[in-house]
């Protein structure tokens, strides 16, 4: 057992505690990059401080957001007035996330297919960003569905790897979330998805439970079980709520503390939607919490409205409390789509 297996037990619980999930502000530099060059916004480590300090000093926004992942260049990084990120989250009361992986890279032998690396060296990295204050980790693997794919040497590679990173958070006192994304990609239907996702979430816990993960200090971040972007038929409301939380049922054990999803590139509305469905009409039938760690569900209106000029970071500010504020309700089962059109510009 880890020595810092209650301090463990107690973030976990605090990352999904009622009302509250977790903000995904993760993304690499390639990725913020990318997101930038589509606003026109400049690609430098300046501009992304500048964008990564609104997020995190949106005021009040510790009412819905219990933690933020952060990126390696952002733990580092210190707000215009000096103060470290690290600190500026702990003033405002929000625990500090860390990505630790090192990316989905092609998988030898399987085509189409990714697995993702980061364990070399992963033990010291935890020692480091323990020390600089984080409290909790995220790993993601992603499956992609296609053809003939996943491959159980995918499902298994990839599950192995996240059970291997959970073990040393745990070993050095980081709560890992734990990230098998199902991508949405593709034309398949939502029953497919209901099969890949089955499978993997199989060999996940099969994975942890054999790396001897204490499944009641960690987080699960799942995708929803959801049709293909291409698929003629699109999944309703209802189906992705019933048939997400029948195969977490299926295959989460009760001591987990939360299940906290994905976006995975639903709309932000969408996103809402199938959270607070689940917790409506399925939340008195799970034993763990379930609950949002959206990454472009909730930061994409506020990214859109400042795009680069910081006289937009105020109005910004006010549309990622809203998001962060309607997931918050939604994972109570208290979100109404009329919320969606509350004036919040002022
Ligand atoms: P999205 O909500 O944009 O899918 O991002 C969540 C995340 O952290 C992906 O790793």
């Amino acid at each position: 057992m880890s020595r810092y297996a209650a301090e463990l037990r107690q973030t976990a619980r605090a990352m999904v505690a009622p009302g509250k999930g977790i903000l995904a502000m993760d993304e690499s530099n390639a990725t913020c990059n990318k997101r930038f060059e589509m606003l026109g916004i400049p690609t430098t480590e300046e501009r992304r401080r500048a964008y990564r300090e609104l997020i995190l000093t949106t005021p009040n926004l510790s009412e819905f957001i219990s933690g933020a992942i952060l990126y390696d260049e952002t733990i580092r990084q210190l707000s215009q007035a000096g103060v470290p990120f690290t600190q500026v989250m702990q003033d405002a009361g929000m625990i500090v996330g860390i990505k630790v992986d090192t990316g989905a890279k092609d998988l030898a032998t399987c085509p189409g297919e990714k697995v993702t690396e980061g364990l070399d060296g992963l033990r010291e990295r935890i020692a480091e960003y323990y020390q600089m204050g984080a409290r909790f980790a995220k790993w993601r693997a992603v499956i992609t569905i296609g053809d003939a794919i996943p491959s159980r040497t995918c499902i298994e590679a990839n599950a192995h790897a996240l059970a291997r990173y959970a073990a040393l958070c745990q070993e050095g006192g980081l709560v890992p979330i734990v990230e098998p994304e199902v991508l949405i990609d593709g034309n398949h239907p939502i029953e497919r998805c209901y099969q890949v996702t089955d499978q993997t979430l199989q060999a996940v816990f099969a994975q942890l439970r054999l790396q001897n993960v204490a499944l009641d200090q960690m987080i699960l971040k799942p995708s929803m079980v959801i049709a293909g972007l291409d698929c003629p038929t699109q999944s309703t409301v209802e189906q992705v709520a019933e048939m997400t939380i029948q195969v977490l049922r299926d295959t989460v054990p009760a001591t987990v503390p939360g299940v906290a999803f994905l976006s995975g590139g639903q709309s932000n509305q969408r996103s809402t939607e199938h959270l607070n469905l689940m917790n409506v009409k399925y939340g008195a039938l799970c034993p763990w919490r379930i609950t949002f760690s959206y990454a472009r569900a909730i930061q994409q209106p506020a990214l859109l409205h400042w795009a680069g000029n910081d006289a937009n970071i105020p109005a910004a500010q006010q549309l990622l409390y809203h998001r962060a504020k309607l997931n918050g309700l939604a994972s109570l089962g208290q979100y109404e789509p009329a919320m969606e059109k509350q004036t919040v510009l002022v």
